[in-house]
């Protein structure tokens, strides 16, 4: 399917091997007790085929950065470019076929419609895009997560780590370029955490999907080729190819 935006770009062309590149954004919330300066004049380019994880302390605006670098949120100020297109410069209905046709989205707390087994969750998507999805398809992609023989069960009928997994499932069907992943082993035990992570990681290494992960943990963000630390929305550091004990030691340098 070609995809355009509202002036008419030819984007499913352009998004293949695209960066997606924050570009000195900025967000700020009004509320009664005044602004919140969320982001302030963040830049930094998530390359192809990477891994990424975002660390920073409660606050810091992890959160908002994933929501406006996913076209989730709208930025204050700046820009957000995906594969090319200026996210700006599309309309809601053509932000949401970018969302559709190239990111997928994993949140700590699963997000699964629990009336629905997992192969209808997987299937979502889909479904929700207008296309019929081949059970086959489906299939695949469960099994791609280690749960074909679980396609029938509710999330209810599932642990959280199988739960984790058939979410990262219903991201993958849609075969994104890029998944991002908001704490997604922030309920997770370490070993079923473990599982979700060498997953993020393969989809890395074998597909070439970009991932861009928010985490608290130093374990878990040592899968990640590099890790940006976001302190009071601004970036103020990068660690490439660091482990666990590194960054551990990198984010409480931060806390002091
Ligand atoms: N909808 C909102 N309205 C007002 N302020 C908000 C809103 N969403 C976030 N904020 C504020 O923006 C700042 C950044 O929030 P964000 O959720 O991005 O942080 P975070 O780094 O993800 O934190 P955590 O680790 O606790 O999830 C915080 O001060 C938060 O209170
Ligand atoms: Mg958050």
């Amino acid at each position: 399917m070609k995809l355009r935006s509202r002036d008419d770009q030819d984007i499913s062309a352009r998004t293949i091997d695209h960066p997606v590149i924050l570009d000195g954004i900025t967000r700020t919330y009004s509320s009664k007790a005044g602004k919140v300066h969320a982001l302030r004049g963040v830049t930094h380019t998530f390359a192809p085929s990477s891994f990424t994880a975002v660390m920073g302390p409660s606050g810091s605006g992890k959160s908002t950065l994933l929501q406006c670098a996913a076209g989730l949120d709208r930025p204050t100020s700046g820009r957000v470019r995906v594969g090319g297109v200026d996210l700006a410069g599309l309309s809601e209905v053509g932000l949401t076929r970018l969302r559709r046709d190239t990111m997928g989205f994993v949140f700590q707390s699963y997000n699964l419609l629990p009336a629905l087994t997992a192969h209808d969750n997987v299937a979502l998507p889909l479904r929700l895009a207008g296309a019929a999805p081949g059970r086959s398809t489906v299939r695949q992609v469960l099994a791609r997560v280690g749960l074909a023989e679980l396609h029938h069960r509710r999330p209810s009928e599932l642990s959280g780590g199988q739960q984790q997994r058939v979410s990262i499932a219903r991201a993958l069907v849609s075969r994104p370029h890029v998944v991002f992943a908001d704490e997604p082993t922030g309920a997770l035990d370490r070993s079923t955490g473990r599982q979700v992570l060498e997953l993020l990681r393969s989809t890395v290494d074998t597909e070439g999907l970009t991932v861009v992960m928010v985490t608290h943990d130093p374990v878990a963000a040592s899968y990640a080729d590099s890790v940006l630390f976001l302190e009071d929305g601004q970036v103020v550091g990068n660690l490439v190819g660091a482990d666990g004990a590194q960054i551990a030691a990198h984010m409480s340098e931060l806390e002091r």
